[in-house]
Formats: structure tokens, C-alpha cells, sequence
């Protein structure tokens, strides 16, 4: 197996609470994981050798929150947000309609797109969600496709109720035949908890099917609080979810109980810049020693954007995180939102996922916001990750 070295790497952020921030720095990897991290000029050989000329370093980008798998745009409806209306998610419904019509082939080739952009964009590990079948073939379906591009395959059937079906008859579906169908391509499920949508579930729906995805062997996670208060925060700290997303819409009793709990909360600044919508309030959750992740929520009605640069870029500029945060965000605490530990800080043993900056420093990620400096370093390449 051969090794390479990663040198003259002019700022490595390592988020090793050890190795810290390196100047003039190399990594040495082999068959995908880090075997060395140090002074350039101490690097030990190895069989090839990449000089990055004084660019800046980062763990990848770990995008905790996606939903890839989908056929179709709704750029008319992000138009008409423009103009002023407002999102409930009812225009998931159009998706669920173009995503059921597209074939196999159409869809494998429409994620393997988005997963490309991703990494071309500096993110190496991607979560992925079902959510747009909202039948128990085409929910199954999209599980298939996104396991075929990542370990982090989130069943999402409570996504919204569909179109035509009553409530209760469709929670029982969900919690019955199509997780038993869907369970066994899924690490993850996930329920859209949100009152305030007519479309979505409320706080009793969503823990009939957290229940149940855990009892079929799969970990939890949670859409909550994004277009108002709900029940979502305390849901899913009370059933020990790795991470609670959105959390636009906080109480100080859900503040205080993420803050004591385990579970990670997610934001999404993405959604709140393409729904017109405030950010969620980041510095009250860090000063109150909440775990926050950074992620996209690309998705086709609420962002439609890959970029998690630009999610650090808005994260900085929007919510007064500092670049060290909101890149810190974006990787270490989006790597504990997906329970990885061997992602998201680069040292001896985790993967060598490195992403390149064409900058001297990470500040760049939010001082040229929009400019395509962040690429992933293909080291070893592996499309699963
Ligand atoms: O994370 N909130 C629910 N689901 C997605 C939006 C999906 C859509 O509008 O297509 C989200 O924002
Ligand atoms: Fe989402």
C-alpha cells in the first residue's frame, strides 16, 4: 500500500485538541487514514509526495444534513419566497411527484451529480435523506441510491404527510411496512417535527416514529423548530438523538435542555438566507455550551446550495460565530451530529480526508464568501464515505 505526504502546507488546522494549528506543516496518510501530522521538515518519507505551495489546510467538510436524492427544481417557488410568500413545506409535494416519475437510472445519476459537487466544494462526508418517495418502493429506492454513495443514509418517510393520505393511516405506514422495508439501508431516522406546518408531524406523531426506527435497530435525529416553536428540542433530547436541526425557534427551557443533554443542534443558515427567514440565534446556544454543527439542508425547496463554505461564510457573517467556530462547526461538530469520530479533526488514525483552501489561512472561507477556494484532496479515492 502506498503512503503520501501532504507538504508545505502553510496553516493546518487540525482540531486535535493536541496537534492544534500548525504552520508549515505535513500529513502523511496511508490506505486513507492519517499515519503522521507535524513540522513539514520532520515528515518521515513516504511514496508520493503532494505540495500544496502555502495553502491553508482543514479537516473535510462533514455535511451532516442533506437530502440529495430528488428529480427536479423549484426555483419558480424560491421566486415567489422572493417576492414575499411564505414556506410551510407544501411545495415538497412537487418534488415527491417529480422524484417518483424519474427512473433508477435518471436519480442515480442526479445524486451522483450533487455528491461530486459536494467534494468539489471541500465536503468528504455527506449525510444523505430519503424523503421525496413518501411510498414505501420509493422511499426503499432512495435509501438504496444514497447507501450506494455514503455510510450515512437517513430514512426520512415522516417527511410530510402526502398528498391524499389521512395522518394516522400514513404514520402507521411509516412506522410499519416501509421501515421495515427501508430499515436495512438506513443508519439513521429522522421525522420533520413541526406544528407549525400543516404538512408535518407534531410532537406525538414524531415520537411514535422515533420509537419504532430505534426499535428497528436505527439512530435518531430530528427536524425541529424551524418555522416556529415546537416540540421538537425537547423530543429529541429526552430520546437521546444524535442531532436536533434548525433550532431557529428556541425557548430558554430548550436551550437549557440541549445544554444538558447529548444531543448536537444543527443549524442551517443555508435554509434561513433562501427562505428569507432569521437566523437561528448560534451565540446563545455556544455561550450556553451547546454542541452546534454547521450543515447545508441542500435540498431543492428550502436551499438549495451545496456550499459549505458558504454555510461558514453566513454562519460568520449572520450569526457571530468567528471563522474558528463556524469551520469548527462545519467539521468536529458535524462529525459528533453523525457520532463519527474519525472525521472531522485530522489526526494519527482518522480517515485523511483533507480539504485544500487557495488561501493562506481558513479566514478565507467568510472573507471571500462566493469564491470557489475549498477543494477536498483526493488522496485515496473512495466514493463511500
Ligand atoms: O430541511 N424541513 C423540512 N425539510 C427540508 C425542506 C424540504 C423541501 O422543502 O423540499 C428542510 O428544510
Ligand atoms: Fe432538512
Amino acid at each position: 500500500m502506498s503512503s503520501v505526504v501532504v507538504t508545505a502546507i502553510g496553516e493546518l488546522t487540525t482540531h486535535d485538541p493536541e496537534l492544534g494549528t500548525l504552520h508549515g506543516a505535513a500529513v502523511v496518510a496511508e490506505a486513507g487514514a492519517i499515519t503522521w501530522v507535524g513540522p513539514a521538515a520532520h515528515a518521515p518519507a513516504a511514496d508520493r509526495r503532494i505540495d500544496v505551495g502555502g495553502r491553508a489546510v482543514v479537516p473535510g467538510f462533514v455535511d451532516s444534513h442533506t437530502h440529495l436524492v430528488f428529480a427536479g427544481d423549484r426555483a419558480a417557488e424560491f421566486a415567489a419566497r422572493m417576492r414575499g410568500e411564505r414556506y410551510d413545506g407544501g411545495g415538497i409535494a412537487s418534488t415527491v411527484a417529480g422524484t417518483r416519475a424519474a427512473d433508477d437510472a435518471t436519480l442515480r445519476a442526479l445524486l451522483a451529480a450533487r455528491v461530486a459537487e459536494c467534494r468539489a466544494q471541500g465536503t468528504t462526508t455527506v449525510e444523505i435523506k430519503s424523503g421525496y418517495g413518501l411510498t414505501v418502493a420509493d422511499e426503499e429506492r432512495a435509501l438504496r441510491l444514497a447507501s450506494e454513495v455514503t455510510s450515512e443514509v437517513t430514512f426520512l418517510g415522516a417527511h410530510v404527510v402526502p398528498a391524499g393520505a389521512a395522518r394516522d393511516d400514513y404514520v402507521a405506514l411509516v412506522t410499519g411496512p416501509m421501515l421495515a422495508a427501508c430499515a436495512r439501508h438506513a443508519r439513521w431516522i429522522d421525522v420533520f417535527c413541526e406544528p407549525a406546518s400543516p404538512h408535518a408531524f407534531d410532537g406525538d406523531e414524531a415520537r411514535a416514529v422515533l420509537d419504532a426506527g430505534r426499535t428497528a435497530g436505527l439512530e435518531l435525529r430530528v427536524h425541529g423548530n424551524q418555522l416556529g416553536p415546537g416540540p421538537g428540542v425537547a423530543l429529541a433530547v429526552e430520546l437521546g438523538a444524535a442531532s436536533v436541526d434548525h433550532c431557529t425557534y428556541l425557548t430558554d427551557a430548550d436551550v437549557d435542555a440541549l445544554a444538558g443533554g447529548d444531543t448536537v443542534a444543527t443549524l442551517l443558515p443555508g435554509v434561513e438566507f433562501s427562505t428569507r427567514s432569521p437566523y437561528p440565534d448560534a451565540r446563545r446556544l455556544l455561550d450556553a455550551g451547546v454542541a452546534v454543527a454547521l450543515a447545508s439542508d441542500c435540498n431543492p425547496g428550502t436551499c438549495a446550495s451545496s456550499s459549505i463554505p458558504l454555510m461558514i461564510a453566513l454562519a460568520v457573517r449572520e450569526m457571530d460565530l468567528t471563522p474558528a467556530e463556524a469551520l469548527y462547526a462545519a467539521t468536529a461538530g458535524a462529525a459528533r451530529a453523525l457520532r463519527r469520530t474519525d472525521v472531522g479533526v485530522l489526526a494519527p488514525g482518522n480517515r485523511a480526508d483533507l480539504t485544500v483552501i487557495d488561501a493562506p489561512s481558513h479566514l478565507h472561507l467568510a472573507y471571500r464568501p462566493g469564491v470557489p477556494l475549498a477543494h477536498a484532496l483526493d488522496l485515496m479515492p473512495d466514493a463511500r464515505r
